[in-house]
This record gives structure tokens, C-alpha cells and sequence, in this order.
């Protein structure tokens, strides 16, 4: 799985200036919304937080009162979680494979922009299957994501404007991004998926969308927006088990 393919993140460079980010600017858009969606939609504390990269999602879902296992392929990321909560729970797995974690064990499954990084349909099925085995029977999925318009605008926090191919990128192809709050200004290399795709790995997986978000910022938002209160730069699919 995920041959020929370099994840970004298994990066030390990479895994320290991530580790120093929060919620700033673009992300906060991300992060907004989601203790009102996780109310609506969750019930009970049980959760994994699939790429959990530095903690930064794992440390949001322990503030919410959730008991959140962070688990991710890459070392460096682990690391830096690691040493910003010792406390705090985190394992390295392999990639594709979740078959060391107990089924039917979890509220939530929570994935904050890992699926950006996972190249083709078939990897992105296989994957869903996998955090599907571990829902218990109300179960829910949280996928958060970005949308296809996040690789063609200018933002508070990321630019692609040194990228003119990603407009011509489809589904499936490589897109870059360079994240404007991290010293780190290396492009980021995602996998472009259209929400008609996702909708497509949803049910290829057994999976539901049962609702999704696109969060747009409000002027009174404490941050000097640049698109984001006219286009919509992350996705958030709230999916349950089809059967
Ligand atoms: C952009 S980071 C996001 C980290 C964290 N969720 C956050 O919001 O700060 C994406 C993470 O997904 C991890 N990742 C990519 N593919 C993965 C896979 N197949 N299984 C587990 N983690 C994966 C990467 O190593 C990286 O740490």
C-alpha cells in the first residue's frame, strides 16, 4: 500500500514545525464548528484519532472530554505528541493496518486531515474499511478534509499561488500547498478527491455521510480571512455504518 508514495510527514523537520502549530488562522475555521458537530453526533467518550500527526487533534479531543488514543505511521509525528502530553496515549501503526486495535470498541473515529494525504480510491476504501471495523454499532466517523478549492485560492494561513497546475489537477492527482504559519515553507504535497469521490469511497466502504459541514468564517471570527468567508476551505463528513 501507498507505494511510491512519500508521506510529507515522515519528515523530523516536518514533525517540529507541525508540532508547534494550534489553531491559527484557516485552522481555526477547521476546528470552529466541531465541539457543537461532535455534540450533535457522538455519544459516548471512546475514541481514535486516526493521524494524529503531533497530537494537536488528540489534545482538541481530550479537551472535550474524550478518552482519545492518537495513532499515526509516522515516528517523528509520534514523537513530538509524545513529548507535548506525556500523559496522553499514541501509537505507531502500520500503514493500511488497524488490525491491532479492538473492534466494535469506538464512539468516534476522528480523522483530521489524514485522508489528504492517502493517494487512491482504493487506499482511501480500504483504509475507511478498516476505521469502519473499529465502530461500534452507533459509531461515528469525523472526517475532516480539504476541499478541492483550498489548492486553486490564497488563504489566511496557506497559498498555492506558486502553483498554477493545481488547477488543472483532477481527483486523484498531486496538488501543493505551502502552509503560511510554520517556518517550514516546503510545499506540502496532497492527493486532490472531489466530495464526489469521497461520496464514492463512503459507499464502496459501507459507510454513510450522514451529514457534512462546510465551514465559511464570520467577519466577528478573530482572524484577518482572506477567502475563507466566501469559499468554504475544509469538509467535515459526519459518516455511520451502512449495516
Ligand atoms: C496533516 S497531519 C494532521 C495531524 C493531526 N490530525 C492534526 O490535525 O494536527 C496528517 C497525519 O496523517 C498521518 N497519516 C497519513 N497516512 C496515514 C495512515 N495511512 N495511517 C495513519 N496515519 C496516517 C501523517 O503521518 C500525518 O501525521
Amino acid at each position: 500500500m501507498n507505494a511510491g508514495f512519500l508521506n510529507v510527514y515522515q519528515d523530523k523537520a516536518r514533525a517540529d514545525a507541525y508540532a508547534e502549530l494550534e489553531f491559527p488562522g484557516t485552522y481555526y475555521l477547521a476546528y470552529r464548528d466541531l465541539p457543537a458537530i461532535l455534540g450533535e453526533h457522538i455519544r459516548g467518550t471512546k475514541a481514535v484519532d486516526f493521524g494524529c500527526g503531533t497530537g494537536r487533534s488528540t489534545r482538541f479531543l481530550h479537551a472535550l472530554g474524550f478518552a482519545a488514543l492518537g495513532v499515526d505511521i509516522a515516528e517523528h509525528m509520534l514523537a513530538r505528541a509524545r513529548d507535548r502530553d506525556p500523559h496522553g496515549e499514541y501509537l505507531l501503526v502500520p500503514d493500511g493496518d488497524l488490525g491491532g486495535l479492538a473492534a466494535e470498541t469506538c464512539d468516534l473515529v476522528f480523522s483530521a486531515f489524514t485522508f489528504d494525504n492517502i493517494p487512491t480510491m482504493e487506499g482511501k476504501v480500504a483504509r475507511f474499511r478498516s476505521l469502519k471495523r473499529l465502530l461500534k454499532a452507533q459509531g461515528r466517523i469525523v472526517n475532516l478534509v480539504s476541499a478541492p478549492d483550498i489548492y486553486v485560492n490564497e488563504w489566511a494561513s496557506f497559498s498555492t499561488k506558486d502553483f498554477p497546475e493545481n488547477r488543472n489537477a483532477r481527483s486523484g492527482d498531486k496538488v501543493l500547498i505551502v502552509m503560511l504559519d510554520v517556518e517550514d515553507r516546503r510545499p506540502v504535497e496532497d492527493i486532490l478527491c472531489t466530495d464526489a469521490d469521497y461520496r464514492d469511497v463512503y459507499e464502496r466502504a459501507g459507510l454513510i455521510p450522514l451529514e457534512t459541514y462546510r465551514p465559511l468564517a464570520h467577519q466577528a471570527d478573530p482572524y484577518s480571512w482572506v477567502s475563507e468567508t466566501t469559499i468554504a476551505p475544509w469538509a467535515i463528513y459526519v459518516l455511520g455504518p451502512a449495516a
